[in-house]
């Protein structure tokens, strides 16, 4: 943890995205001063300030009758979900692994579990210690489930996670339903899975489960998707007598960040206004949320320090300290993600004679340049064809939007490069 910037250069930073600069003064404060303990320089920079923030803006919006759990597989690091914990009402885990580490880390908040091919003893497991509810992917799960309440004689509330198509409603980049998926359970087994449900006392049916995708920017699409949700549970109503009158829908995750110079993303509190007017029309419902990406990857900063630049074939590349094995994101989005720049000039370090010679050399103005990490595969590729102003070797690369399917997902041991220094703030 740094608390005290013991020197304060200037915070000039150069390139297209210099405009965000007094949006990150607090992270570049941090480089500097970081800077002065490690060179090169490689490290993630969360700021958990403004996750608190954040998280309390978006809790405000909320209409009555929704409730808000942080979908953990988005970025698990205990600082972070220990900074959620107030402020969401739960925690959404994916995996018996998710499971252990909130029941380590967060023992007192509700657990919601779902995710596909769960293990049987993840499921025991949650049974017997009584989560807030499971999210049931299949029929034979839902049977296991049933054999397991049996033989441990506890009760379990589940939500029957449901595929179903859409219609003209249009998906987003990623879609997890909508089409055959391995996700959910169909209208065709529906009946199915009732019939095991009627004829198990200790199964209790809370609701219904939708996470059809991720990656959602437009609010009149989503609301569009809600609102089909709560159709199709009407109409599910209506078919089979068994389902009770007032149920929660979870409507899953997916809220979108744009991951370009575009500080607007998801107009939220648009969106909460016009979710209110659904949920008035609707009295029978209550919503649950599960989000992730759009919670805490704002609060992430990946900063790599510039270790070579040079020529190739008429193409110009700066080599990073770091790479996509600590920040898949951008490979597993393939987008070019957005950086800005901290000149070495503002930066105290403990560089080293060489080190300084080498910084004096090389430098690349109002050019094109392909940014890389230190990887042996063409494919390390963090931002390519990137406009720059001004760069040279030791200056800071850095990434934000960051905290968010980050470090988690990244091929951590590939090459056996030291691994970044993590600093919250
Ligand atoms: C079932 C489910 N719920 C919630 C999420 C969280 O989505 P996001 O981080 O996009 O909000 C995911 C992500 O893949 C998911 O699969």
């Amino acid at each position: 943890m740094i608390t005290d910037a013991s020197t304060k250069p200037s915070n000039k930073v150069r390139n297209k995205a210099s405009n965000n600069n007094n949006l990150h003064t607090k992270i570049i404060d941090c480089i500097h001063e970081f800077g002065a303990q490690q060179s090169p320089i490689c490290a993630y920079i969360y700021d958990l300030k403004a996750l608190e923030e954040r998280i309390k803006t978006i809790t405000r919006c909320l209409p009555d009758r929704t409730h808000l759990f942080y979908a953990i597989k988005a970025n698990a690091e205990p600082e972070i979900l220990s900074t959620l914990a107030d402020h969401v009402d739960g925690f959404e885990a994916a995996s018996g692994g998710e499971l252990n580490w909130l029941q380590t880390h967060q023992p007192n908040n509700p657990i919601i579990f779902g995710g596909p091919g769960k293990l049987i003893e993840d499921l025991h497991q949650a049974i017997h210690q009584q989560i807030d509810t499971i999210h049931v992917e299949s029929l034979v799960e839902l049977s296991r489930i049933q054999t397991l309440s049996q033989s441990l004689q506890l009760p379990v509330r589940i939500f029957l996670r449901m595929n179903i198509h859409i219609g003209d409603i249009g998906s987003s980049k990623l879609v997890m339903g909508g089409k055959p998926t391995p996700f959910g359970l169909d209208e065709t087994s529906l009946k199915q899975a009732l019939d095991i449900i009627d004829s198990s006392p200790l199964i209790q049916l809370c609701g219904f489960h939708f996470h059809l995708m991720s990656h959602q920017l437009s609010v009149e699409r989503h609301l569009l998707l809600i609102q089909r949700y709560i159709d199709m549970v009407k109409k599910w109503q209506h078919d089979y007598s068994s389902l009770p009158s007032s149920l929660t829908i979870n409507v899953g995750g997916g809220i979108g960040i744009h991951y370009d110079h575009n500080p607007q993303h998801f107009d939220w509190q648009k969106f909460c206004q016009q979710l209110s007017i659904i949920l008035k029309a609707n009295p029978e419902f209550n919503l649950r949320f599960e989000i992730g990406r759009f919670i805490t990857a704002p609060c992430g900063y990946y900063v790599m320090e510039v270790l070579d630049i040079k020529q190739n074939l008429g193409e110009t590349f700066v080599i990073g300290h770091g790479g996509t094995h600590h920040f898949r994101t951008p490979a597993a989005q393939q987008h070019n993600h957005p950086f800005f720049i901290v000149p070495r000039s503002t930066i105290k370090t403990i560089e080293t004679e060489h080190q300084e010679s080498l910084t004096n050399k090389a430098a690349i103005t109002n050019t094109n340049a392909t940014i890389v990490g230190q990887l042996c595969t063409p494919k390390d590729v963090l931002a390519q064809n990137q406009w720059i102003e001004e760069l040279r070797i030791g200056d800071c690369l850095v990434f934000t939007l960051a905290g968010a399917y980050a470090w988690n997902i990244s091929h951590q041991n590939f090459l056996m490069h030291q691994p970044p220094k993590m600093i919250f703030l």
